[in-house]
């Protein structure tokens, strides 16, 4: 199977640069119109597809955002990898504004949003004790070394339900809770691209430091604005230099993102 990078954009990831062929172009599916259209082309060779979270102009908030339209577009066009890119707070000291994390875990908070594809008819459950996958995240690593990121690898996102930012007293209570990060739209992506039996990796950029920080004041957008441009160009550093180092020619995900399902259904075949 050909490898095709899909890549959900936010946090100063708005445009792919170097994108050869580029084209949007919008996909129908049966959840819906994605959050917009999608720029398709090839990137340094590879099959590359790119979908804005929020939409061009960022007209979409959290819950609005159409989560199993986006992927399902994904998979249709060819994606057999997704790279989620998102502004979060940070719930660590040693986590500051312009670094990146690449999360591997996550708690769900979020209330409004569509768990699944499956439901009444045909029930899957599919496991979700690793959200994210090793493979790609690593080489998300490697990329944001060569592209000279300051990286956290490894870390428990918190996803929200916003459009508020968090109550000092939430903000404490993650931190207790072990949360590093916390945005929202992680987990609402992670467990449908899963369903899918796309491989996921989560990078996620720092742009404050929630409001639990002593000597930070409130999480404002103004501050989250600003982090995001002075680093987007870091950002979209790190996705320029993806395309060397995935395969081609796909290998089965080692983690087996790629057959999730295989031991999932519940419902029997013939009724
Ligand atoms: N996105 C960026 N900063 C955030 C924060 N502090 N809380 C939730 N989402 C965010």
């Amino acid at each position: 199977m050909q490898t095709m990078l899909g890549i959900i954009g936010g946090s100063g990831v708005y445009q792919i640069d170097g994108l050869e062929s580029a084209a949007w172009t919008r996909v129908a599916t049966p959840w819906g119109q994605p959050s917009d259209e999608i720029l398709t082309g090839r990137l340094g060779g590879l099959p590359l597809a790119f979908l804005p979270r929020h939409g061009r102009g960022h007209v979409l908030d959290p819950a609005s955002v159409p989560y199993r339209a986006n992927i399902d577009a994904l998979k249709r066009l060819g994606c057999t990898d997704i790279l989620a890119v998102s502004a979060v707070g940070s719930l660590r000291e040693d986590f500051a504004p312009g670094d990146f994390v690449l999360v591997d875990q996550f708690i769900d908070r979020s209330t409004r949003r569509p768990p699944s594809f499956f439901g009444p008819g045909l029930v899957a459950h599919v496991s979700l004790a690793d959200p994210t996958c090793p493979r790609l995240g690593a080489l998300v690593a490697r990329a944001a070394r060569e592209a000279g990121l300051t990286l956290h690898a490894g870390a428990t996102y918190l996803s929200m339900e916003g459009p508020q930012f968090s109550t000092r007293a939430e903000s404490r209570m993650y931190r207790a809770w072990g949360a590093e990060v916390i945005g929202m739209t992680g987990m609402s992506e992670a467990r449908l691209a899963r369903e899918a039996e796309l491989c996921y990796a989560s990078l996620a950029m720092v742009t404050d430091y929630d409001c639990w920080h002593e000597s930070h004041g409130a999480v404002d957008v103004a501050g989250v604005v600003a982090v995001v441009q002075a680093n987007a160009a870091a950002a979209r550093g790190l996705v320029a230099r993806l395309p060397a180092l995935l395969d081609p020619d796909r290998p089965a995900c080692p983690q087996g993102c790629d057959h999730a399902l295989t031991h999932a259904l519940m419902t029997a075949p013939e009724r």
